[in-house]
């Protein structure tokens, strides 16, 4: 997969932009990547990669002539007509995404018949037309605008862009829509090419049902431990059952990272907005919350309090790989037991870096078995594979 094709640009240079870059620098086009963060546009200049995701290092390095790197719009202006935007879109206090970044962007972009931004940032549904509205009041409704919503995962995120269950197109039905339409075509995948406010509504409604698939099975967890029911053996049954599928039926601590909590936040205080009071989502949270809590309630009781107990955690990502500590159930955990007076020793093999910079109190150990010595409790955080080290997944090279 290497004819040339056309060239693209790409404005947010993190989990979603690289990958991004990567992936269709793969599929054969120049890629033109643009960060306002000077020092990580130095480092991947240098063919650093400043995210741990699996085969992410070596794409790059392979396409390492096709992939550029500025903090300069205008060269990716100057090179390409299509600038995907990768920008981060964190949730604010009130739960609203906070979309301060992506007007950042549509602030610098300057008027063009020859260009368009297409969305891949996760947006609240009607985001797409709010910024057309602004365009247009700028002179600048010569630019054409796409929603395509990112579906990869992390940990798997190269794969995920390589072998897509389907890619979602929102847009006008002009050039732009086409043109995106067109750099996906390689991967042959399952297309829903919609309206700008539906692509919109496919992410955030995607993750809210995968969201409420975990908290659904971490309360039939709960009923099962009180009624000596196995959760392991009930989801195997039920996920043979082909309207259900076996994926995201694993019991345990919760959901966290970059992007569940927030976009179902987002899509919570959407309806809110909008005179909806999406109670299924409410539920959702509140479950997610309480599944953090109750393994310290666990811990209690087994334990007989917590005071000066040797509590081991077993992984601190979100998930396994993954270096993303977004949102990780870890963190509420150890500040709770903190804040009992347990000593907590953690050990994760590739987000000890991240980790150091968002918990204190806690004794980061050499391996899992060192985290363990003298342990009263072990907690399985996050499930990576025992065989890590030998898989040959690398630590990120930050
Ligand atoms: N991480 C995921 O698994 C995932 C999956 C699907 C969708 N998404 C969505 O994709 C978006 C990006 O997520 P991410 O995890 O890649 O975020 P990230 O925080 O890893 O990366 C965002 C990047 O954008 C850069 N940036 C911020 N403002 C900028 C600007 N004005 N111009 C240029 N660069 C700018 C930041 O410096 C950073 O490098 C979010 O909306 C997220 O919800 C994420």
């Amino acid at each position: 997969m290497t004819a040339e094709r056309q060239p693209i640009g790409v404005i947010g240079t993190g989990y979603v932009g690289l990958v991004t870059a990567a992936g269709f620098a793969e599929l054969g086009s120049e890629v033109w990547c643009v960060d306002i963060d000077a020092a990580k546009v130095e480092r991947l200049r240098r063919g650093e990669v400043p995210i741990y995701e699996p085969g992410l290092e070596e794409l790059l390095a392979k396409h390492s002539g096709r992939l550029h790197f500025s903090t300069d719009l205008a060269q990716a202006l100057e090179h390409t007509r299509l600038l995907f935007v990768a920008v981060g879109t964190p949730p604010t206090y009130s739960g609203d995404a906070d979309l301060s970044a992506v007007h950042a962007v549509v602030d610098a972009i300057p008027a063009s018949d020859a260009h368009a931004l297409v969305m891949k940032s996760t947006v609240p549904c009607g985001t797409g037309a709010a910024i057309q509205r602004v365009l247009a009041e700028r002179g600048k409704d010569g630019l054409g605008y796409v929603s395509c919503p990112e579906f990869l995962k992390e940990g798997s995120a190269v794969q995920d862009f390589m072998n897509p269950d389907r890619v979602v197109v929102g847009d006008g039905g002009d050039w732009a829509g086409d043109a995106v339409v067109e750099l996906y075509s390689p991967l042959q995948a399952p297309l829903v090419r919609t309206d700008i406010a539906s692509a919109e509504m496919v992410k955030l409604a995607s993750n809210a049902f995968l969201a409420t698939k975990i908290s659904f099975i971490n309360e039939i967890a709960n009923v099962c431990e009180e009624t000596h029911a196995d959760v392991v053996e009930v989801a195997r049954g039920m996920g043979l059952d082909g309207r259900i599928g076996p994926k995201f039926l694993q019991a345990g601590i919760g959901f966290g990272g970059s992007c569940f909590p927030k976009d179902v936040d987002a899509l919570k205080q959407l309806a809110g907005n909008s005179g909806y009071h999406f109670q299924l989502l409410t539920a959702v949270i509140e479950v997610n919350e309480l599944q953090k809590r109750r393994v310290i309630a666990k811990l209690q009781k087994h334990l007989g309090g917590l005071v000066g107990k040797r509590i081991a955690l077993l992984g601190l990502a979100f998930k396994p790989n993954t270096d993303d500590m977004r949102e990780a159930s870890s963190l509420v955990l150890s500040a709770r037991l903190n804040a009992d007076g347990a000593l907590v020793s953690a050990y994760d093999p590739v987000a000890e870096d991240e980790a150091r910079t968002l918990i204190s109190g806690l004794r980061f150990a050499e391996s899992a078995m060192d985290a363990l010595t003298d342990a009263d409790a072990i907690v399985l955080v996050t499930e990576w594979p025992s065989s890590w080290r030998s898989t040959g997944a690398r630590s990120p090279s930050r």
